[in-house]
């Protein structure tokens, strides 16, 4: 009888405590269950069921409020000056790749503390850099293989050691990217819908490849300090490939419990990842050939990643600069649609950014220190985005961001007991009228901005 009651108690109440107070599917929280019947269903779950610790969920907050990260693509590549895709679409093979970039890569004028220094400058509360793209080349010491800077690169040293040191040492956070497609790595087969001119050997096995996946990451993630993340990419290349993801996942989790996993898949995220990523597409949009319609947007922490020019990686011909209200702009958007802004530098072989990058990056930042009130720390809405731009809040603080002026009144639904509207930062007064359920504010030309006319909108309470 003892032993039957220890069953029914390991069987349903252990799960209930570990798991009554909150249920997470990898995208939403489901508080609506009773607590014991919950976690007697957990156990049917137990092994794909991921709950965030603690530690976890504080940095989904901490990356929330920071709003605006610099995406870093630099690699061998930049030698060749065509992007970080060149090995594929210049049909090179490894050989040829070996001769042309990785042994000529040596970026004498790497300056990390210059990098760390922009970024801060820029506004940026965080770093995202490619520690290995999808040419399988390690930015690290790694010990799995030759194929890293240290060991197939005139530069031998550690670039990511310099890049995370200089960081934790200025105060920001480093996430690293990891391309799990390789176009370098043997058993990486069968191969994906890319990569099939590198001149790789046409056998392999995935599993070991997956096993070198997690020996790298776990290198990345006990050798460099505090890691804010993972920023997965290229599961694209092989959808149906069975990634091993839970097992990935779990042993980032378990070696940083405070790292936020996310991956560039293009789809709803997978259990056990901790932010959601949209590649040059604001949440929701479907602009990109790679666009998915089906993927839903989660209630993780969200975040779009866009380029300054059209490139990731360095691209000596690629001068389509967007202009830097151009840039505000995808950033306001982003914190309108509760999305970070990641945006991306491919810095030159030598180690340098290219002045185009630079001086927009400082122009953010200037536009920052005046107006970032109405960015860090804020949430999307009460309202989503409208024709004439978007809105932000944070406790009882509204900020509409008119981007585009349409000369009317502006009309927007009744937001709660306003005490005061006012342009953000001159501080002048807007009027205001009641119309049926509507509030129609009256702006001055005066009080219009080129960039973004901020309209603070303070409440009796918080929202
Ligand atoms: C795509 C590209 C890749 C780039 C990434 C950034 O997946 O393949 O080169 O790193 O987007 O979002």
């Amino acid at each position: 009888m003892k032993r039957l009651i220890g069953v029914i108690f390991s069987l349903f109440l252990i799960p209930a405590l570990i798991f009554g107070e909150q249920s997470y599917n990898g995208s939403t929280y489901d508080r609506s269950t009773p607590g014991l019947w919950r976690g007697s269903m957990c156990l049917l779950k137990l092994n794909r069921l991921y709950q965030p610790t603690e530690e976890n969920l504080q940095s989904r907050e901490w990356f929330q409020d920071s709003k605006f990260g610099l995406f870093i693509h630099w690699g061998p590549y930049s030698v060749l000056e065509k992007d970080e895709w060149v090995l594929e679409k210049s049909k090179l093979s490894l050989e040829d790749y070996e001769n042309l970039a990785t042994s000529r890569f040596y970026p004498t004028k790497f300056d990390p503390a210059a990098w760390v220094a922009l970024a801060k400058e820029a506004g940026m509360k965080y770093i995202t850099i490619t520690s290995k793209h999808h040419d399988g080349f390690a930015m690290w010491a790694t010990k799995q293989n030759d194929w890293n800077v240290v060991n197939a690169s005139p530069y031998g040293a550690d670039l990511l050691k310099l890049l995370a040191d200089e960081c934790h040492r200025q105060g920001i956070k480093l996430f690293f990217y990891y391309s799990q497609l390789d176009w370098h790595h043997s058993d990486y087969f069968p191969l994906g819908i890319t990569g099939h001119y590198s001149g790789r050997s046409l056998s392999g096995d995935f599993s070991k490849y997956l096993d070198y996946m997690d020996a790298q990451l776990t290198e990345l993630l006990t050798g460099y300090g505090e890691i804010a993340g993972i920023w997965f990419d290229g599961m694209w290349d092989k959808p149906t490939a069975d990634w091993r993801l839970m097992q990935t996942y779990s042993l980032i989790h378990q070696l940083q419990p405070a790292a936020l996993v996310g991956s560039n898949h293009h789809l709803t995220p997978f259990d056990g990842e901790d932010i959601q990523m949209f590649e040059k597409d604001l949440p929701g949009q479907c602009t990109q050939e790679f666009s998915n319609e089906s993927t839903t947007i989660s209630a993780l922490p969200l975040e779009m990643c866009e380029t300054i020019n059209n490139s990731w990686g360095y691209n000596s011909n690629d001068k389509s600069f967007k202009s830097t209200k151009d840039l505000i702009h995808y950033l306001v958007k982003a914190a309108g649609n509760n999305a970070n802004f990641l945006l991306n530098i491919g810095p030159c072989p030598d180690g340098t950014v290219q002045s185009e990058f630079v001086e927009r990056l400082q122009e953010l930042g200037g536009w920052l220190r005046k107006n970032g009130k109405s960015i860090y720390e804020t949430r999307g809405g009460p309202i989503g985005p409208m024709s004439w731009g978007v809105v932000t809040q944070k406790r009882n603080k509204i900020y509409l961001h008119i981007l585009k002026w349409e000369k009317e009144p502006l009309s927007i639904p009744n937001l709660g007991n306003i005490i005061r509207a006012s342009i953000w930062p001159s501080g002048s007064q807007v009027a205001l009228a009641q119309d049926g359920d509507s509030l129609v504010l009256h702006l001055s030309e005066d009080d219009v901005d080129e960039i973004d006319t901020i309209i603070e909108l303070e409440l009796a309470e918080d929202l």
